[in-house]
């Protein structure tokens, strides 16, 4: 078949997400290696969106793979609560990396937000739960309901009240006799619904496709205050900025608040299979001990899952892929912004921001042409209107990242030409 049959027969029968059908540009991939896929469109294009912000360790990394056929091999299928070789060690592999007690499996971002919402529920007896006005924690309904994202629009009359903070960008920095706009949102906030009835406070590490907006210093720090004084759980979704993406292990240790829950998906498992996770911590797992905990799932903690995200911890702890996205996220930030200084581009770029492998551009302008152009020679650049991200797999090389980084060169100067 060609491509654009096959396209047309996928789109026969498969929906596309998030697009008008017919409005779909199709790309077929037929391989992919490393930081690159292939496709039949466009030839091989730098993954700078590592598919979906999930394939940190990359693409078709040997070890993951055959983990995951030994797993296939040994047990492909079991009941929740199965006790599995696989499990135990991916659950000790969680509680080391996160610091956290407990975890509580599921396939996706959204339903581990889901039940992460339903354990602060059944553990404070509250049921508020404030967020981020513009913060993206899923797209089921009762995430899309306490999420701020423009996503939820459709469906807005029928969702339960939300509880945000307000979203000062740019942000009040905080000074010496005054705490930042955004602790002073969240301060206001609780006072107004009454800290008592709300159960937790819903943050992303680091936010994501709203704009990877820098938080203020006192911001974290403070929330942890606030949430101890209160009550309240403090729950961090990872989903995107965990797993390395930021030059961390997990966003928020940029600014060194404990949390009481996290939320993992994504990078968990590099997208090699559905996973994620909610972990919890010690105070909030033995609660469980002798209270029911009204949560389960068909694929909970499926088999090879399981496996898939064992090996992409051993590969990030050998390969060293934290500190490379640091290291190589770090280089990154400094072309991006050697070239928002040249005078042929001087003014288009706004600004450049970001952490580790987790970078934002801002144009003056819609970035959507540039998506294009850069297509035709050779990346894939996701976008939201002026906004371009750059989030490649974290295995980038320092000559892999100069080599996008140059591309990307030429790409905004024909753009702005
Ligand atoms: C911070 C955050 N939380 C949750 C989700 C939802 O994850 P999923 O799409 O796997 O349901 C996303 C997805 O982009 C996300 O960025």
């Amino acid at each position: 078949m060609k491509p654009s049959e096959l396209a047309r027969a996928q789109g026969a029968h498969l929906f596309f997400t998030w697009s008008a059908q017919h409005s779909v540009v199709p790309l077929t991939i037929d391989q992919a290696r490393g930081a690159r896929f292939r496709t039949v469109e466009h030839g091989w294009l730098w993954d700078l969106e590592s598919q979906v912000y999930n394939v940190n360790v990359g693409h078709a990394h040997p070890h993951v793979q055959e983990r995951m056929i030994e797993q296939i091999r040994s047990q492909a299928t079991a009941a929740p609560n199965a006790v599995l070789p696989i499990r135990v060690e991916l659950a000790a592999a969680l509680h080391r990396v996160t610091g956290l007690e407990k975890a509580f499996l599921a396939t996706g971002g959204s339903e581990a937000v889901e039940n992460a919402i339903k354990i602060a529920r059944l553990v404070t007896g509250r049921s508020k739960i404030v967020t981020r006005r513009n913060s993206y924690h899923g797209a089921t309904l009762a995430v899309l309901g306490i999420a701020g994202d423009a996503r939820k629009q459709p469906f807005v009359a029928d969702l339960a009240p939300a509880y945000h903070i307000e979203d000062p960008y740019p942000c009040a920095e905080a000074t010496a006799s005054s705490p930042s706009l955004w602790v002073r949102n969240l301060e206001a906030l609780l006072q107004r619904e009454d800290p008592r009835s709300v159960a937790a406070i819903l943050l992303e590490g680091f936010t994501g496709t709203n704009g990877m907006q820098h938080p203020p210093r006192d911001f974290w720090p403070r929330v942890r205050q606030l949430c101890d004084q209160h009550g309240i759980l403090l729950i961090d979704d990872e989903v995107f900025s965990g797993f390395g993406r930021t030059g961390r292990w997990f966003a928020r240790e940029h600014w060194g608040a404990r949390a009481d829950m996290m939320v993992l998906g994504k990078g968990l498992s590099s997208g090699y299979a559905p996973l994620s996770a909610v972990m919890v911590s010690s105070a909030i797992a033995a609660h469980f001990d002798d209270h029911k905990l009204w949560c389960g799932l068909t694929q909970y903690a499926h088999p090879v899952s399981c496996a898939a995200a064992a090996a992409v911890i051993e590969v990030m702890e050998r390969e060293l892929l934290v500190e490379n996205a640091d290291r190589i996220g770090a280089g990154l930030h400094e072309r991006l912004q050697a070239l928002a200084r040249k005078p042929a581009v001087h003014g288009a770029i706004r600004d450049v921001r970001g952490l580790g492998l987790m970078r934002a551009v801002e144009f003056d302008r819609p970035v959507a042409p540039l998506h294009a152009i850069l297509l035709q020679r050779g990346a894939y650049l996701p976008f939201r209107d002026n906004i371009a991200f750059l989030c490649p797999p974290l295995c980038l090389t320092g000559a892999e990242m100069h080599t996008v980084a140059d591309l990307i060169e030429d790409g905004v100067r024909a753009f702005l030409r």
